[in-house]
């Protein structure tokens, strides 16, 4: 994404000012570079057209969702992850075929597994050998599965931690005995058809041994059980870049990687390689997505801290009180020097919430100026709240010079509008 500033000295997005937008449509509000999301998923594509193996990618839409964002993703032909009657039903609403949803859930409800029956989705992945029994007695129908196996790795950004089943509530632990147990259980059924199986190592995971490591004791223990699957899929994960020194998942590089291991791990197993999907989300809108406040209370404590408050906070930015997450915020309406370390508060009223700690911004920064935080695509406003009942912020999509509001700000009135008088 090119974010830049002009020669007005406005910072901009793929072209747009971004003062333009804040001033015409306020803050806090959202701003996605659709070009950049939509070049993301390209990425992927032409890279798995490389390697010539049958593949899918599927966009896990709990790193943001919304029907223009569904409509997206099947335009660029990808499939589509759901992990809840409500992403589902978003998903539907916006039109998506079916078929090309999967349904994710470590507890789906009953009314959920029927939702996901009926609405046909392509396939539901089986988080528990409860499950199994469940969909057996809702289907009317031969239902497409896949087991989420759970393998004893977790992969956390640099290092490999070895975790049992007893630490994870996710997927069916191959080491403990569950994963054969599930694949057994479907067998037996006449109504599910056991499509293929799936593992996630983890999120914002710079490399490729993690999941490459998974693949081979995944693809083993296919062998040694004697277990044909028509789909592997890798789960998501990928990582982006928050700040500097953060490493951007080389789509190309790395799934050539991914790819060229899993043809070699087949060829010495003799296992017959399978449809490989993925499930990425956060390297799909993360960087292409930013977040605009306007600045509001200037607090200098002498020889302890500067505050610079913002009209957002752990509302619509909860990743940094919830994870110690990093970000990095750009002066929107001047490209003044960033000589300052200041710390950027939110306007909720919890002292842990801030948006970013150590912020370089230039000191001339004062009330009624803008600022941007980059790398707010995932994970913001999926997590949003309305705690202090604040507004849910509102959403744009710019491209071409044009912004196109895809989530209206949340009105007071809705608000209250479940609340009984
Ligand atoms: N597939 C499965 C089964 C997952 O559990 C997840 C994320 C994904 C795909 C997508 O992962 P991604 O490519 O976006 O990393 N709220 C946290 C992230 C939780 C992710 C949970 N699962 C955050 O803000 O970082």
């Amino acid at each position: 994404m090119v974010i830049e500033y002009n020669n007005n000295g406005e910072l901009t997005m793929g072209g747009t000012s971004l003062k333009t937008v804040a001033q015409s449509f306020g803050t806090p509000t959202i701003v996605y570079d659709e070009t950049q999301i939509r070049t993301q998923m390209r990425r992927f594509h032409e890279a798995f057209k490389k390697s010539g193996l049958n593949y899918n990618i599927s966009y896990a839409s709990k790193a943001f969702t919304c029907l223009q964002m569904v409509k997206l993703v099947q335009e660029e032909a990808l499939e589509l992850d759901v992990v809840s009657e409500g992403e589902l039903y978003t998903a539907l609403e916006a039109g998506f075929d079916p078929q090309h949803i999967h349904f994710h859930g470590n507890n789906k409800t009953k009314h959920e597994i029927q939702y996901a029956l009926e609405s046909k989705v392509g396939y539901i992945v089986i988080d528990s050998l409860e499950e199994i029994d469940l969909i057996d007695r809702y289907a009317s129908d031969v239902v497409n599965v896949v087991i989420r196996l759970n393998p004893g790795v977790e992969a956390h950004t640099h290092e490999f931690i070895q975790t049992g089943q007893e630490d994870s509530k996710f997927g069916l632990s191959i080491k403990h005995g569950l994963a054969i147990e599930g694949v057994r259980k479907v067998k037996n059924s006449k109504r599910l058809n056991l499509k293929g199986v799936h593992f996630h190592v983890g999120s914002q995971i710079e490399g490729t041994e993690a999941m490459i490591e998974t693949a081979r004791l995944v693809i083993q223990w296919l062998k040694e059980n004697d277990i044909e699957v028509e789909l592997i899929n890798l789960g998501g994960g990928f990582s982006i870049k928050y700040v500097e020194g953060d490493v951007s998942f080389p789509i190309e590089d790395g799934i050539a990687e991914i790819t060229e291991a899993i043809i070699s791990i087949a060829k010495e197993t003799g296992f017959p390689i399978p449809e490989i999907g993925i499930e990425p989300g956060r390297s799909i809108v993360g960087e292409a997505g930013i977040t605009l406040y306007e600045v509001g209370t200037i607090k200098t404590i002498p020889n302890v801290n500067k505050y610079v408050s913002i009209d957002g906070g752990m509302s619509d930015h909860i990743r940094t009180s919830l994870y110690d997450a990093q970000y990095e915020a750009l002066l929107v309406n001047r490209n003044d020097q960033a000589d300052e370390t200041v710390t950027i508060a939110g306007k909720l009223c919890e002292s842990g919430d801030i948006i970013i700690k150590d912020a370089k911004l230039p000191s001339t920064v004062k009330r009624g100026d803008y600022l941007a935080i980059l790398s707010t695509g995932a994970y913001h406003y999926s997590m949003a709240s309305n705690y202090n009942q604040m507004q849910k912020p509102s959403v744009f999509f710019l491209k071409d010079g044009k912004a196109r509001e895809v989530i209206k700000r949340q009105s007071l009135r809705q608000l209250i509008i479940n609340d009984t008088k």
